[in-house]
């Protein structure tokens, strides 16, 4: 079956073919083509993703990222089978281009429309080049709005396990990037200087505060990281006498991403560890645009083998927004039945995206 998708939940317009079979209870994907355009260059001029702005570039390259997935595919509108969208949690504006856009393909080629969650689908990224991963599982979920932990019973019921109370880790990695004069999106940068931080000969961890609550929940805070993260800057700043406008010199800032980097990772990593105690899971996908960080990565995966669980993270490229992971999610939707009909429209937050999905019966 081919299966076109759709992803415009933030600030990349995304389309992409994937073929997919299923034999012997076993899913193979085929990607045939993945295209992801980014509006990083747009956004990086205000420091963060711009809302009406996110919309309007998704207006202007969505039929030419289309038309792109479609020639790299090598396929026409009539081939394919099924359109899948993100329809939730992000950017009411940016959702809705995606969304719009996808009703009149599959009404216009009277094909199913599959309405897809953009966290869910970043789980299912893990399904593309892991045939032999099924759930259930434990998916840990780190994005720039979302940082998650979920019990994964099947391909499309998801329970969450633990959240964060407040911002999300790539959030966070972001904002505490740009104070360093970091251009956005931060996360990237930040792990390398990471990585130069931890080895240096002079590494001084700088006391952080953990975002794993000290509670029985599995539930973190990234709002105290920050600020601590924020005022030990400023305080720094203040201290050596550096004129605003300039930033810390090379060797402080090294050492304060490794500090951040290794707080977030231990956080993370306490609230994980509590998750798998009980033995009850024998896989773990880690997903989202956070889980391109390398320590983290390393982190979760040591972990994971510490516990006897299989780890399954998308490649890189796999791990940040795109259409291929919703065509992944979207298939085993279609396989339970969920089409969405003409009225779909697009919800900000999870709990609406939850909401219309009670629509169907999973
Ligand atoms: O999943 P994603 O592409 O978009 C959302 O759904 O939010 O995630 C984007 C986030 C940004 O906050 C970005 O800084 C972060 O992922 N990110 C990273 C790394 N690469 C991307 N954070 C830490 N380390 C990285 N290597
Ligand atoms: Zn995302």
């Amino acid at each position: 079956m081919l299966i076109f998708s759709i992803e415009s939940s933030c600030d990349e317009t995304a389309a992409a073919v994937v073929e997919v079979s299923s034999e012997n209870g076993k899913t193979n994907y085929n990607i045939l083509s993945n295209i992801v355009s980014s509006q990083i260059d747009i956004h990086k001029l205000y420091g963060g993703v711009v809302p009406e702005i996110a919309s309007r570039a998704h207006a202007d390259v969505i039929s030419s990222v289309v038309d792109d997935a479609f020639q790299e595919a090598g396929l026409k509108p009539s081939d394919i089978d099924a359109v899948a969208v993100t329809f939730a949690p992000g950017l009411i504006g940016s959702l809705l281009v995606g969304v719009s856009f996808a009703k009149a393909l599959a009404s216009s080629l009277e094909i199913p429309l599959i309405p897809v969650n953009h966290i869910e689908a970043h789980a299912a990224a893990a399904y593309l080049e892991n045939p032999e991963l099924t759930p259930p599982l434990i998916a840990l979920i780190v994005s720039g709005g979302h940082t998650s932990m979920y019990d994964v019973s099947d391909y499309t019921t998801f329970r969450v396990i633990g959240e964060t109370r407040d911002d999300a880790a790539g959030e966070a990695f972001d904002k505490v990037g740009r104070v360093i004069g970091l251009s956005y999106p931060a996360g990237r940068e930040m792990d390398r200087l990471a990585e130069i931080g931890l080895n240096g000969k002079d590494y001084n961890r700088i006391p952080l505060p953990s975002p794993a609550i000290p509670d029985k929940s599995l539930d973190f805070s990234f709002s105290g990281l920050k600020t601590a993260a924020l005022n030990y800057v400023n305080n720094t700043k203040q201290s050596l006498k550096i004129p605003d406008g300039e930033t810390l010199p090379q060797n402080i800032i090294e050492n304060f991403a490794a500090s951040f980097t290794q707080t977030v990772t231990e956080g993370i990593c306490k609230k994980l560890s509590a998750a798998l105690e009980e033995g009850k899971y024998s896989s773990l996908v880690f997903a989202g645009g956070v889980a391109a960080n390398s320590h983290l990565r390393r982190a979760v995966a040591s972990l994971c083998m510490d516990h006897g669980v299989n780890f399954y993270a998308p490649a890189v490229s796999l791990c940040g927004d795109n259409a291929a992971m919703v065509a992944a999610a979207g298939y085993h939707l279609l396989k339970k039945g969920v089409v969405a009909k003409s009225s779909l429209n697009a919800y900000a937050s999870d709990e609406g995206a939850q909401r219309y999905m009670e629509n169907f019966k999973l």
